[in-house]
């Protein structure tokens, strides 16, 4: 099969679901191929990790967008995510960014742990009881979505009873994150995004009126201050806070405890060494990475793994490729914490680098640890249901008995 077919599989609903297959035959042709006219796809980790360090390599701009799409102006969706941090180059980039950075500092993440912990135990709690007499519960439903909202909602200072709008909103939006979409997802995703803009254009009147200790107020005062936030820039780095902060963190979680609950073995050690906890949650973001790719544009002609990127070319930086490089990872379909090499490239690098990366982990390791004391024989339960999306990578659906309490 050419680069050209494995890419059209990879974009399937096959490929979506399961897209390792796709990653090895693109592999086989190189580090770095073209994968069609002015398209290129990575695969190999030293390769990703050099291009999204590369100032030539730029996230998607005003121009590119004109070029591929002269009307995202008028998607609510397209034109909220080109405001955001997430495809801004510098200078603007850095500007928001070293606005955000400020409520992420190590100290902050860290004090973020007690609020992370209690809230786990309150879910793990709701699940074992909605679990007795081995009623099957969704995990997803019941623990993956609800954790990593309630932590990012305390940070923003989005009220409690305010969490259950974004689940829907948030997989709406998230479908123009998509490397190939329809007009029918774009509907879905403007309405998504019209939702969650309105949404914050309410918090952010509440919070000019009366000011709290979180992250919104201090966006809202960096806004006021001068000229170094508009006002669509506030709204959009609150909205990209938000469903970051979550639709990816809800995968590790899903992602994370499938792995687990098929390596019992494994399982067994992190439950009776959370000291391990780091090393697991860094080797399930390598094995099944929540964000599988990301893109950029050259905006000059560079070599990269040996192939001519002419500028103005898009590229495919297939972050869960680049996770399984036998090159850097040996036998990198094996599951293992013990790898003596891990830093896996699920949260990028470069200056995009993941902002909440921190959070992230803290997540991941107080969540998997607490799960399996407490619930030591959970299981899955009949068959989880994927969502059928390449980029955010995740289950629908994933169905566990609680089983005997701890
Ligand atoms: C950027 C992954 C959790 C906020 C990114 C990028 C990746 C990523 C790959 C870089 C995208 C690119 O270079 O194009 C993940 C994963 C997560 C996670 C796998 C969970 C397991 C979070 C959390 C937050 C967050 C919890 C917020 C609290 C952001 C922001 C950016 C970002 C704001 C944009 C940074 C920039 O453009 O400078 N994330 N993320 N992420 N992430 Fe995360």
């Amino acid at each position: 099969m050419d680069p050209a077919e494995t890419f059209a599989t990879l974009m399937s609903p096959e490929g979506r679901l399961d897209p390792y297959p796709a990653y090895e035959r693109l592999r086989a042709h190189g580090p770095v191929v073209q994968t069609g006219p002015g398209l290129y796809a990575v695969t190999g980790y030293a390769e990703v990790d050099e291009l999204l360090r590369d100032p030539r390599m730029r996230v998607s701009d005003d121009t590119w967008r004109d070029m591929m799409l002269p009307q995202w102006r008028d998607s609510p969706a397209l034109s909220t995510i080109a405001r955001s941090m997430l495809e801004t180059n510098p200078p603007d980039h850095s500007r928001m960014r070293r606005l955000a950075a400020g409520a992420f500092t190590p100290r902050r993440i860290a004090a973020m742990r007690d609020v992370v912990a209690a809230q786990a135990d309150e879910l793990i709690e709701a699940m074992a009881s909605a679990g007795r007499g081995g009623r099957p519960v969704d995990f997803m439903a019941n623990f993956a979505y609800p954790l990593p909202v309630a932590v990012i909602c305390a940070l923003l200072g989005v009220p409690a009873v305010d969490r259950p709008l974004f689940r829907r909103w948030a997989a709406d939006l998230t479908g123009v994150l998509e490397p190939e979409i329809t007009w029918d997802d774009l509907v879905v995703a403007d309405a998504g995004a019209t939702e969650l803009v309105g949404y914050f254009t309410e918090l952010v009147a509440a919070r000019r009126r009366r000011p709290a200790d979180d992250l919104t107020t201090a966006l809202v005062q960096a806004h006021d201050a001068g000229d170094r936030l508009t006002g669509d820039e506030l709204l959009a780095n609150l909205v990209v806070l938000l469903v970051a902060g979550f639709e990816t963190t809800t995968n590790l979680l899903g992602n994370g405890l499938a792995v687990l609950l098929a390596h019992r073995r494994a399982a067994d050690v992190l439950r009776q060494h959370p000291e391990h906890a780091p090393a697991y949650v860094d080797e399930l973001l390598r094995y099944d990475s929540p964000v599988q790719l990301t893109s950029r544009t050259s905006s000059e002609t560079l070599r990269a793994g040996g192939v001519l990127l002419p500028a103005g070319s898009w590229v495919l930086l297939l972050l869960g490729a680049a996770n399984r490089d036998p090159r850097r990872y040996p036998e990198p379909a094996r599951f293992d914490p013990w790898r003596a090499l891990l830093s896996p490239l699920s949260f990028g690098a470069g200056p995009h680098y993941c902002l909440g990366a921190g959070l992230a982990r803290l997540e991941g390791q107080v969540a998997f640890t607490r799960l399996l004391r407490r619930l030591p024989a959970l299981a899955l339960s009949g068959t989880p249901r994927r969502r059928s999306r390449l980029t955010l990578r995740g289950y629908e659906t994933l169905p566990v008995t609680v089983g005997e309490l701890a």
